[in-house]
């Protein structure tokens, strides 16, 4: 038995080398070890600091590195990196259309660190890239919910995509879309990802929400307004909508 399984690892290495994963598992494995380097910033911050538990979100605001009270107008919400490979844009202004863009800003102007060189830039987005959300077993990638799913997920999905009007803008498979919209703060901000949106919390661009269900009733508000269906959800819809998202 050993034997088979050691016969089947050296083939699966060879294979890995010759179709170059070991090149990728290198610059991914130098993209991890910068992301806990404090180096990379003037003022001992490291990537990790903020992206703890393999690039995820601290859930915390901040104005520049400073953690600040969520909801603070121009505090922004550690998003997770979880997936963010995927993401049709960057930052919550929408405005970084490539990753290694959007970590190079995060360099110089959040961490007040020296401009980064294209090898450390492409070694940070390769670890960023790496990084895969959790399975809940529930949602295939295209965001439909899996066979085996309970029949609150399903009916939660059939509500996303139809009543709720929430996959005109997260559409299913990334959940975002490359245009920024203004969801009633007077100002457009990115249409963010929700893969583990159930662990992303506080949530909005300045984290002024702190519950999942309280986020999905304000954008059920604003999305059959502006779809001209203005309703309140009802208890079960609600029930439904989070038994899907909970499980994104
Ligand atoms: C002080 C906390 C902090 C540190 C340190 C930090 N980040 Fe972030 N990160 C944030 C916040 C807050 C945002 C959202 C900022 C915005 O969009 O305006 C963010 C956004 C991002 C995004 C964009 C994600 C998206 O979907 O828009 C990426 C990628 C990212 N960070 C990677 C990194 C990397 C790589 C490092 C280290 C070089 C790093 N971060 C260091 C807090 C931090
Ligand atoms: C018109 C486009 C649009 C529609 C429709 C829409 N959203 Fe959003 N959604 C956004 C934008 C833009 C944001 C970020 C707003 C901000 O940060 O102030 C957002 C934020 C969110 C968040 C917070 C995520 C986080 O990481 O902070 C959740 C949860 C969410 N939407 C769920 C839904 C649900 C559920 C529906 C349907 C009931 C829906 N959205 C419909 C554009 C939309």
């Amino acid at each position: 038995m050993r034997h088979v399984l050691r016969a089947a690892l050296l083939s699966f290495t060879c294979f890995a080398a010759t179709a170059g994963f070991a090149a990728d598992a290198a610059l991914i494995e130098k993209g991890r070890k910068l992301f806990a380097d404090a180096k990379l910033s003037s003022t001992g911050a490291a990537c990790v600091n903020c992206h703890p538990n393999n690039g995820h979100t601290d859930n915390k605001t901040y104005v520049g590195l400073n953690a600040v009270k969520d909801g603070t107008p121009d505090g922004r919400s550690t998003p997770t990196l979880w997936g963010a490979g995927r993401r049709s844009v960057y930052a919550w202004a929408g405005t970084a259309p490539a990753l290694e863009g959007n970590i190079r800003a995060i360099i110089v102007n959040r961490m007040k660190g020296a401009e980064p060189t294209p090898e450390t830039l492409a070694a940070l987005a390769a670890y960023v890239r790496s990084l895969a959300p959790p399975k809940t077993g529930n949602i295939d990638d295209d965001g439909v919910p899996a066979k085996k799913a309970p029949a609150a997920v399903k009916r939660g999905f059939a509500l996303f995509t139809g009543k709720g009007g929430c996959g005109a803008c997260h559409v299913p498979g990334s959940f975002d879309k490359a245009e920024p919209e203004d969801v009633g703060t007077g100002a457009k901000f990115k249409v963010p990802a929700l893969w583990a949106v159930s662990q992303t919390a506080p949530y909005f661009h300045d984290g002024r929400t702190e519950s999942l269900e309280d986020a999905a009733k304000a954008m059920w508000a604003v999305s059959t307004k502006k779809a001209g269906t203005a309703s309140d959800p009802t208890d079960k819809e609600i029930a439904d909508l989070l038994a899907y998202l909970n499980s994104l």
